[in-house]
């Protein structure tokens, strides 16, 4: 691992990608059955892959394209596909229904329903991940309880409640409402639907990250559709990188021989991936860092154990960047180049197009783009994995320009 500093960004290296092949449970056949139960879903659609060829020309790359997961299942973030997966699989298991052949809907026949009724979820969320399973659990009629680390968005709490959980904002930090969540659920009796994994708790995350991966493979397809039979550079943002692991490890088997560069990119004041990659044990490791970020979604401080080796294995780079570069993403897809459809994108959602933005357009990154093989041949994917979750805070970003770039 090679780290570097460019204006304001940091990056590491990855010497050593592997080109082994991914492990099962990302895999094309091993991932599967997730597809299955969301395309059964009645209000699934594919969310739209947009293209910004007037970014492009600008960035000199051959073409970009971001997948719009403001428009998943009317949630505004792509995190349910987790949460509903899991959910439903939990509860396959808890009453011994066939995961691999039921559907969401099937859960809802008479007789089921009682005793899937007497099942209360559990889990924390920085917003979007509690939302979805409020959701899903909601639809099914089950209690649900919510918990989200100090300083969450009470706008996110309330989108939450809306679905009639219970949410409450606490007093620790993301990774300390885990562990006080974990406890409850050992307590009560509830059941733990938690987006990361630890040693000892590897079944629901493991399914979290397969339910992620449908969106790596609705843009997979639609950039088929649109000529393209893969892309040279994939960005994916990481909270503890479930999320970017799932997409990583599916976009790995699918191109396996033709796989695309996996950079990984994270707010510089909660970077536990960049942290694992910087000590390069293998192992990984808690971020250092203050937590101060307005990137909610992404400030989480442990890894997702399951995720972080293939993002240890895939990954070409390492990126971690100030708030500036997500609030100019959310500008930049806000208001886009003559010709390019809009984009209404969150912090956590829009740092990807930021970073882009900043790496292809910013003299002081020249040596970055060139090293990550940024070239007029390159297809760009970028994952807006939010909307305006948070709408006062998009509105003081896009409209009043708050976190400027420094000149
Ligand atoms: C909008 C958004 N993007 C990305 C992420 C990161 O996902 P993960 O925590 O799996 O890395 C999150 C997590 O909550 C999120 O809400």
């Amino acid at each position: 691992m090679k780290e570097y500093s460019f204006g304001a960004v940091r990056a590491i290296r990855n010497e050593h990608v592997s080109a082994s092949a991914v492990p099962d449970f990302l895999s094309v056949a091993g991932t599967k059955n997730a597809r299955r139960v969301h395309r059964a879903l009645s209000v699934y659609e594919p969310t739209p892959l947009v293209r910004l060829d007037g970014l492009a020309q600008r960035l000199g790359v051959k073409a970009v394209f971001v997948k719009d997961e403001s428009k998943r299942f009317g949630l505004n973030a792509f995190k349910a596909l987790g949460g509903l997966y899991s959910l439903f699989c939990l509860i396959c298991r808890e009453l011994e229904i066939d995961a691999q052949t039921a559907t969401f809907e099937d859960l809802k026949k008479p007789g089921l329903l009682e005793k899937i009724r007497t099942m209360t979820f559990v889990t924390t969320t920085d917003g979007n991940h509690g939302r979805g399973v409020a959701w899903a659990a909601h639809q099914l009629g089950c209690e649900a309880h919510v918990y989200m680390p100090v300083g969450s968005s009470p706008a996110r709490a309330e989108a939450i409640r809306a679905f009639g959980a219970e949410c409450v904002i606490t007093n620790a930090g993301y990774d300390d409402t885990v562990r006080m969540t974990a406890g409850l659920a050992a307590e009560h009796g509830w059941f733990l639907v938690q987006d990361t994994s630890w040693p000892g708790y590897t079944d629901v995350p493991t399914w979290i990250v397969q339910g992620y991966t449908t969106m790596a493979e609705e843009a997979a397809t639609q950039l088929e559709a649109a000529g393209f039979a893969a892309p040279t550079h994939v960005f994916v943002q990481a909270g503890v990188g479930a999320m970017a692991g799932g997409v990583t490890g599916y976009l790995a088997a699918r191109y396996d021989g033709r796989r695309p560069k996996f950079i990984a990119v994270e707010p510089e004041n909660m970077a536990c991936i960049y942290r694992s990659a910087q000590v390069n044990d293998g192992e990984p490791h808690a971020a250092i860092d203050t937590g101060d970020t307005i990137m909610a979604g992404l400030n989480c401080g442990e890894p997702c154990t399951i995720a972080w080796p293939v993002l240890r294995d895939y990954c070409s780079w390492y990126v971690a960047c100030p708030d500036y570069v997500a609030a100019n993403g959310m500008r930049l897809l806000a208001a886009p180049l003559a010709g390019d459809p809009q984009v209404i994108s969150g912090e956590s959602g829009a740092v990807t197009a930021g970073l882009l933005a900043e790496v292809c357009g910013q003299e002081n990154c020249a040596e970055l783009k060139k090293m990550m093989g940024l070239d007029e041949t390159s297809v760009i994917l970028l994952f807006s994995t939010e909307g305006d979750t948070d709408p006062a805070g998009w509105e003081r970003i896009v409209h009043r320009g708050a976190y400027p770039a420094p000149f």
